[in-house]
């Protein structure tokens, strides 16, 4: 990021622990003809005092205690309204305590999501700022042109007060999951039960990056399944062991999505299945256990035209109720902590530079500049039609995984959420009546207001009731 920020024309200076790591980035930068611009120092004192005023600092370390230690030590040096930007992955509460504890000093804080690795810091990556506006007002030149650009402008804005850019940008960590978890189910589909090889997989996948699927993930699985491998005959993604890693922002995104009451069953079903992935030793034993069930493989007769065409439109719609919980998400904490975010805004800055980056993603920003208050993306007309459109086809991969026992997790997580969220009356009725019966909860009824407890069985309680005997096996 440091090269970024020399190359579009900023002067910089870098300072890390280890200064051969400092070093590293000064022979880097003069070696792509940025040395007059990057300058690297050995002690956080000289760092701080090669700044101009407001000094302004983004670190860049692990969460937690490390951020903490780093901010001690820079505030040693730092004045009164210098600026601290954090741009890890941090968890959005620590942001907050920063920025108040900061604040004693005179300092400004920010905590500012940054998206798309390695390359993405380099080349633009989308940026998600929030904290101190007038901290932003410092930045955001800078900020406006180290991001990746679109065609609607840079993949940054001001998010909202405290925590809301690391909050933001932990949503987003949580939709990455589920987008990487429903490429994979369409690739499980295609691959066990379309027979489809490595070469055929790549082909699909090009295709649809080509389609309303563009995205970055879309086009790197189709650059991942076609990639032979140089130690041993074969494609490398087979050599590779299923068992998903995480850092913990896709967990947050979920705990967070349970703490708001917001359902988010397509990326907590991505999570659970990474938590099963990383199971292989059990899965291993259990697959020997249960030799009667179905075992997945390819289908005798399937019409592989059209399963590729009924994968591709599971896999956008999946994609968009996914996308609709993720938003749904980020309203409801920026109403419960007054961030006033812009969705449409945040789907613009999610067009380049990140990771979910896809062309889906002006849909998106269309949406909501339709409507700003749109309780659900699925209601947006324009979704609403695609979903509609996309139906037969979303039922029949998950009626022949289901079958064929391939799981779908977060597709039909995804296809459930959706017949739920579309459907006028749901069994809750039942569920209000036992929690009624057994804890006198109460329920409210359609033909009169209030709320209303029964005495459901004169016995219940009593000695014969069924319910206090117990079941003797
Ligand atoms: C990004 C990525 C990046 C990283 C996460 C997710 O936006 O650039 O999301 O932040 O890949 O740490 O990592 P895990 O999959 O390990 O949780």
């Amino acid at each position: 990021m440091a090269l970024n920020v020399a190359e579009k024309g900023f002067p910089i200076s870098v300072y890390n622990r280890s200064y051969d790591k400092t070093e590293a980035a000064v022979k880097r930068a003069q070696k792509e003809g940025l040395g007059d611009k990057l300058r690297g120092f050995e002690s956080v004192k000289d760092f701080v005092m090669s700044l101009q005023k407001p000094r302004r600092v983004i670190i860049l370390v692990k969460a937690g205690a490390p951020v903490d230690q780093t901010i001690d030590a820079l505030s040693e040096y730092m004045e009164p309204g210098d600026i601290i930007i954090d741009g890890g992955n941090e968890w959005y509460e620590n942001t907050e305590k920063r920025v108040t504890k900061v604040a004693e000093k005179g300092l400004l804080y920010l905590g500012m999501g940054v998206s798309g690795g390695e390359e993405g810091a380099r080349r633009g990556p989308s940026m998600m700022p929030g904290g101190s506006p007038e901290a932003y007002k410092h930045i955001q030149s800078i900020v406006e042109k180290v991001a990746a650009q679109v065609d609607d402008g840079p993949c940054v804005t001001y998010i909202g007060g405290g925590g809301a850019g690391n909050f933001v940008k932990m949503v987003h960590n949580g939709i990455e999951y589920g987008d990487m978890q429903l490429i994979s189910e369409a690739y499980d589909v295609l691959r066990t039960l379309g027979g489809l090889d490595n070469e055929e997989l790549a082909a699909v996948f090009t295709e649809w990056n080509q389609s309303e699927l563009k995205s970055f993930l879309v086009e790197i699985t189709s650059i991942i399944v076609n990639k032979k491998d140089d130690q041993a005959p074969g494609y490398l993604v087979d050599k590779i062991v299923d068992q998903t890693g995480s850092k913990g922002t896709g967990k947050w995104t979920v705990q967070q999505a349970a703490e708001l009451a917001v359902a988010a069953p397509t990326m907590a079903s991505a999570l659970d299945a990474r938590y099963l992935s990383a199971l292989k030793p059990e899965r291993v034993s259990a697959s020997k256990v249960f030799t009667k069930c179905t075992q997945p493989g390819p289908v005798a007769g399937v019409d592989k035209a059209q399963l590729i065409a009924d994968v591709r439109a599971a896999l956008y719609a999946s994609k968009v109720c996914s996308y609709a919980q993720g938003m749904n998400i980020i309203k409801a904490k920026s109403v419960e902590k007054k961030w006033n975010i812009d969705l449409g805004g945040l789907a613009r800055i999610w067009k380049g530079g990140c990771i979910i980056r896809a062309q889906f993603l002006d849909r998106i920003r269309q949406a909501y500049a339709r409507d700003p208050e749109l309780p659900s993306l699925l209601v947006d007309p324009a979704f609403a039609e695609e979903l509609q459109a996309a139906e037969a086809s979303w039922r029949r991969v998950a009626a022949l995984a289901i079958t064929h026992g391939v799981p779908i997790p977060s597709m039909t997580s995804s296809l459930s959420y959706f017949d739920t969220y579309r459907r006028e009356k749901l069994p809750a009725n039942l569920v209000q009546a036992q929690r009624d019966f057994f804890g006198s909860h109460t329920y409210q009824r359609f033909d009169k207001e209030g709320w209303f407890h029964t005495v459901w069985d004169e016995t219940f309680g009593s000695a014969d009731s069924i319910t206090t005997s117990g079941y003797v096996v």
